[in-house]
């Protein structure tokens, strides 16, 4: 049978997903505030709408006769999107509005591990006070993260003695409105991503990424949502071992088991810290760009998870290309934190791709959140499309991935050229090193 699938989102994360799905036997229609070219052109119906509102995703969902849903991003979620389609009947692989709480809540999602003694939690305190926060702030022995309670784009976060003073700190808590945060001890360390396919009750690891979350090179300037993200050949990156990774995905089963008719992708983020790794935080869904790590080295139907998932069977085993993959992401000037919006975008797709024909690898290209009008394309208020490099190397994939950038055009737009190269590698290898004391 041909399945129909719908896809909310309209991302980079999307847009992989979307190409994940288009050699299956399924009929790809996708919705989402922007019109992505790059999904609009893989889908048979492109609808423009709030993500965010169930009942205009269930109409849709009805009208093209969905037989399976993908929710991309935690929006959507958070709202009760995956809710309201399973309840209209169509099975949507993104987690109910409750468990997704693992990532919209981290006030929740802390106490959801320290009661289920899920490993790797670190110190932490829930405040709805915010002077009392600020006085925890100034007694606690110790650099602290702050952490607003719910979803701030991955931009609400503060770490003293990194980011921000103690003093600082105070400030910005005792200024916010922010109803409810999180204060918790500061993880020192190199992180990674593990994410995990997830349906009744088994869950599926995919290789370790490291995304890079700082706006400017050399790890500066304020959090993103992601500015580029590299994985290896193998299921680890260059700086952990295999009991590393595996301490990760003894987390992911644990939180699995713990939370009880979780489907979707478990997101976890992980600090490999002196003391073994510690959890940042869940996610409740792929991450962006790390999906784009993650579904081109996928050799397993996507599809056949989906199916499965929805069966109630057992999911497929994953099969992974050995490659490493390597991406960059292009984002608007002045992001994150004052983006210029509207400025048009000029993609060269054709070059980009063929830019990698006289390599071993692969180059290719992931719209995100731009805009197509009738004139043209244009800039959003997030990042606008990314490049992947594959290749047997991280070295290589990150020669394809810049050879892409060249060709695509990059003009007015803003990109992190250091990830992926030897030099921040051995950096992350080394502090690894430093860390362990070896
Ligand atoms: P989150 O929104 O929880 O992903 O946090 C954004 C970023 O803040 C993370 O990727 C980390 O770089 C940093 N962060 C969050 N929690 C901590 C912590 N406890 N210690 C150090 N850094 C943290
Ligand atoms: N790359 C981080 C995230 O998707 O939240």
């Amino acid at each position: 049978m041909t399945e129909t699938v719908l896809l909310v989102g309209g991302g980079g994360r999307e847009h992989a997903v979307a190409r994940a799905l288009a050699d299956s036997d399924a009929d790809l229609y996708a919705c989402a505030g922007n019109r992505n070219p790059g999904i609009a052109r893989l889908a048979d119906g492109f609808e423009s709408l709030d993500t965010t509102n169930p009942t205009a995703v269930t109409t849709y969902a009805r009208d093209v006769d969905a037989s399976l849903a993908v929710v991309g991003p935690e929006a959507p979620l958070a709202a009760g999107v995956a809710d309201a389609l399973d309840d209209a009947g169509v099975y949507a692989f993104g987690p109910q509005a409750e468990e997704a709480r693992i990532e919209t809540d981290k006030a929740f999602q802390r106490r959801f591990m320290r009661e289920h003694d899920i490993p790797g939690c670190p110190d932490f305190e829930t405040f709805e006070d915010m002077d009392a926060a600020a006085e925890y702030i100034d007694e606690y022995d110790g650099d602290l993260a702050v952490k607003p309670a719910g979803l701030t784009g991955g931009k609400g976060v503060r770490v003293t003695g990194d980011q921000i003073s103690k003093e600082e700190a105070m400030e910005y808590v005792r200024e916010s409105d922010y109803e409810r945060i999180v204060l918790e001890e500061r993880l020192v360390g190199e992180e990674f991503t593990v994410q995990a396919l997830v349906a009744n009750g088994q869950v599926r690891v995919t290789p370790a990424v490291q995304d890079h979350k700082r706006a400017f090179e050399g790890d500066e300037g304020p959090n993103t949502g992601g500015m580029g993200s590299y994985s290896d050949s193998t299921l680890e990156l260059p700086f952990m071992d295999e009991d590393d990774y595996l301490d990760a995905v003894d987390v992911l089963e644990a939180t699995v088991d713990a939370l009880e008719g979780y489907k979707g992708v478990l997101y976890g983020q992980f600090m490999l810290t002196a003391e073994g790794i510690k959890v940042v935080e869940f996610n409740a869904r792929f991450g962006d760009p790390e999906a784009m790590n993650t579904l081109p080295v996928l050799n397993t139907a996507f599809l056949d998870v989906l199916t499965a998932a929805r069966e109630d069977e057992s999911l497929p085993k994953l099969s992974f290309a050995p490659k490493a993959t390597v991406c960059k992401y292009a984002v608007p000037e002045g992001y994150p934190d004052d983006p210029e919006a509207g400025a048009e975008v000029k993609v060269d797709e054709e070059s980009a791709a063929a830019s990698a024909e006289s390599s071993d690898g692969e180059a290719l290209l992931y719209y995100a959140s731009v805009d197509e009008r009738d004139d043209g394309i244009y800039t959003t208020t997030s990042r606008s499309f990314a490049v992947v490099g594959v290749a047997d190397t991280i070295t290589e994939a990150e020669e394809i991935a810049e050879d892409a950038l060249a060709v695509a055009g990059e003009e007015g737009l803003r990109i992190r050229h250091d990830i992926g190269k030897p030099d921040l590698v051995q950096q992350r290898i080394d502090h690894v090193t430093k860390l362990r004391g070896e």
